[in-house]
């Protein structure tokens, strides 16, 4: 499996719309539609003309509300269209941005307008491949799981390919996830139900660090502002260290933590708080819901045995998927454990949103 590879924004002006395309580009002469243009999407937009992967000509994006038709056109120059069955006529990638609610709807209304060539990348919080598949009626599709940072490009996508899918349809997908930031194809499907407790829903764990450090340096005295600074800083160049040392976070730790001194101090509280395994239950249950979501997804869409991506669990997501580094890919491994996730819940409820 590849490692998860980032791309440098090349510094386009944010005021200047027009780009050209880079020559060798995957995705040069084709053409991109998104479907549910609202946040994600743009961020994908605004990433492929960033990185002159595309040129505005080769983007089209359906919006039902004419004003965010508008808004889009006069910030990038690229085309929009009110329907979304004129959007996806003639697009070599569709790129899927609407709310997992909308999925069943957006899928009768384009599904019977795909082409047996045209790619679906999904970066639908939820679906699996197969329910994605159920929904479109189509089998070469990509089920992407990004997370919010990918607003400002600096976001963690791992995606799952459908058999189906040709090498060429890959590169493309890779290139356009890129536009968000890290990307990460894993040949395993469970391994992005795992990922979106892990990076898709890992922003909301260090939002939360963050509230609470900002809280208790306030505790201490501080300004909120000054608190608010000190704890983004710490975190950002925290961060930036662990990354270029490369060193295991427990090294960079013990760089610190003096004998007797204030790491030590504060080590024992986290760990007699039981900071580690907090978190773990943390990411179990959002794999959990995960699983659930995904499940009832599946459900509702009639998604079992589905073609293309072998349709199975949310977990799996497909019998069909290639042998993945940890294993069967099976469902039982992905809900093995203590953390073993309860299926089949709430037939006909409504899907909610995993974030
Ligand atoms: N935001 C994130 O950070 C994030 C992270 C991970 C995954 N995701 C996934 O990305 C997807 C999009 O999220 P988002 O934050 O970009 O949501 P969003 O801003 O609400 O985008 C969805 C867009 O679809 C439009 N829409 C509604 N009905 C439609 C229809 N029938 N046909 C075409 N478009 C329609 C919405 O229009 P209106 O504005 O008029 O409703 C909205 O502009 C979600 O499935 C979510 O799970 C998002």
């Amino acid at each position: 499996m590849a490692r998860a590879q980032a791309q440098e924004p090349a510094g386009r002006g944010a005021d200047s719309a027009v780009v050209s395309s880079r020559p060798m580009s995957t995705l040069a002469g084709k053409t991109i539609a998104t479907v549910g243009s609202g946040v994600m999407a743009e961020a994908m937009i605004v990433g492929l003309l960033n990185g002159r992967l595309v040129e505005p000509a080769q983007i089209v994006a359906s919006h039902p509300r004419a004003e965010r038709r508008a808004a889009l056109s006069a910030a990038y120059g690229i085309r929009t269209v009110a329907s979304n069955v004129d959007a996806v006529a003639g697009a070599d990638v569709v790129i899927l941005g609407v709310k997992p609610q909308m999925l069943a709807r957006v899928g009768r209304e384009i599904g019977p307008h795909l082409g047996a060539q045209q790619l679906v990348v999904s970066i639908l919080a939820g679906p699996t491949s197969a329910a994605l598949v159920a929904a479109l009626g189509h089998d070469r599709v990509v089920r992407g799981m990004p997370n919010t940072p990918a607003r400002i490009g600096a976001g963690m996508t791992v995606w799952y390919a459908t058999p189906a899918t040709t090498a060429e349809q890959r590169a493309q997908a890779k290139a356009l996830l890129a536009a968000l930031g890290a990307e990460l194809e894993v040949e395993d499907e469970k391994w992005v139900a795992m990922a979106t407790a892990v990076s898709g829903t890992g922003p909301t764990y260090v939002f939360l660090v963050m509230e609470a450090l900002i809280d208790a340096a306030v505790h201490l005295g501080f300004p909120r502002h000054i608190a608010h600074d000190l704890v983004i800083q710490t975190l950002e160049g925290s961060t930036r260290f662990a990354k270029q040392s490369g060193d295991h976070p427990a090294v960079l730790r013990n760089m610190v933590t003096s004998p007797g001194g204030t790491s030590a101090a504060a080590l024992h509280a986290l760990e007699s708080g039981r900071l580690r395994t907090v978190l773990s239950e943390a990411v179990w249950a959002a794999f959990r819901r995960t699983v659930e979501l995904g499940d009832q997804l599946e459900e509702q869409l009639g998604a079992n045995g589905a073609s293309g991506a072998g349709g199975s669990s949310s977990a799996s997501g497909s019998s069909g998927a290639k042998a993945g580094p940890s294993g069967s890919g099976g469902a039982g491994g992905a809900t093995a454990g203590p953390g073993a996730a309860p299926r089949g819940t709430a037939r006909g409820a409504e899907p909610a949103d995993p974030r």
